[in-house]
């Protein structure tokens, strides 16, 4: 089998991923005082445009705090009237209305008081160049470069690669370094000489952990009981793969090996730190578990279901019906088994070389 199946399908639409994505936005928020040090140290040349470009924005809720963060450090250094461009950059198939509707009117809006800001959208793969050479002031990349440019192959009895062993996950090691190189190339492209890349990522732990593998177990362990009730077929089954690799410390520092930089990028932070989990935190309050379940049924069916809808013989309504499927027999595997999703998250902050 040469190419199995499409690697990712977007996030959920209609605003959902919006709404169940707290998790992504605690690893973002944990990058803040990163981005606000960056902001601060940025060599800001002429009096063109500033460029800030936000990649993987999905549908723009959880990009606001970092934009108007970033936005309000510039300002206090160049006044009021710069232009600055926002270019929020997502997958053709992303819900770009949702996001749109966030610019507009969403309460926390970075756009709100400024008339001298201008929110920008491309729908455009990051594994090729989005933006012209030499063009970013500042890149900001938060839960999104672990999505795989392509799925290299099924994977045997699971649907992530994380559980995968021996040949298949060796396989998926190479795709997820291939991509990580791909990436950053782009991406150092794309920056001003003196600009700053900013990518908050989900990471493998230094005792080898994502925290996430009880969820993504009992997503599996869903599928399995989808397919014996024929909610699903068994080749549909079979075809389902989440094309989504988090990184080690060795993976992410790899392509600076050598000599410390990687097409004109040096690394001048990377850190890990435990992400809290606050539904979790919630649950200890409470004693919830039903709460707590639905909670993390919602996560996982916000971002993962449509990818593995794509496995699905047919159209858009029974996509729909199987993701709140899924999520109903998580939500019970969940609050039969408490657990919290002790995740791990990483900040690495990438600077061009002056040329
Ligand atoms: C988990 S969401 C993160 C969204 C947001 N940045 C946040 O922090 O919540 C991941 C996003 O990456 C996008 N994505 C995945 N692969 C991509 C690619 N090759 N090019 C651009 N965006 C991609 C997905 O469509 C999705 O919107």
């Amino acid at each position: 089998m040469t190419e199995p199946i499409r690697p990712s399908g977007a996030m959920e639409s209609r605003g959902a991923y919006n709404r169940h994505a707290r998790l992504q936005a605690g690893g973002a928020a944990s990058a803040l005082p990163a981005l606000e040090s960056v902001v601060a140290a940025l060599p800001l040349f002429g009096e063109q445009a500033l460029v800030i470009a936000d990649y993987g924005a999905s549908q723009g809720k959880n990009s606001l705090a970092p934009m108007r963060l970033a936005i309000a450090g510039l300002r206090a250094r160049v006044g009021p009237t710069r232009p600055i461009l926002v270019y929020h950059e997502d997958l053709p198939a992303n819900d770009f209305n949702a996001l749109f509707a966030v610019l507009d009117h969403d309460p926390d809006r970075y756009n709100l008081d400024d008339p001298n800001v201008f929110p920008c959208a491309i729908g455009r793969s990051f594994y090729g160049g989005v933006l012209p050479p030499d063009y970013v002031d500042l890149g900001w990349c938060s839960y999104a470069a672990m999505w795989l440019s392509r799925v290299p192959m099924l994977i045997p009895g699971h649907i992530h690669p994380y559980r995968a062993v021996g040949d298949v996950r060796a396989t998926f090691e190479r795709q997820g370094a291939k991509d990580w190189e791909a990436f950053l190339a782009f991406r150092s492209r794309e920056l001003r000489a003196g600009g700053r890349l900013v990518v908050v990522l989900p990471a493998v732990s230094d005792q080898g952990v994502t925290g996430f593998e009880t969820t993504f177990d009992h997503a599996n362990n869903s599928l399995t009981a989808l397919a014996r009730e024929g909610v699903i077929s068994a080749e549909e089954r079979r075809r389902m793969v989440v094309g989504n690799w988090a990184r080690s410390r060795g993976d992410l520092m790899a392509p600076f090996a050598k000599d410390g930089r990687f097409r004109a990028l040096t690394v001048e932070r990377c850190e890990f730190s435990a992400l809290p989990d606050t539904a979790w935190a919630e649950y200890q309050q409470t004693g919830d578990s039903q709460s707590l379940a639905g909670k993390h049924a919602a996560f996982y069916r916000a971002t993962f279901a449509p990818t593995l809808a794509l496995a699905l013989d047919e159209d858009a309504g029974r996509r729909l019906a199987f993701s709140a499927r899924l999520e109903q027999e998580m939500r019970r595997r969940i609050a039969d088994a408490p657990a919290p999703i002790n995740s791990h998250v990483v900040t690495i902050v990438l600077a061009k070389a002056a040329p």
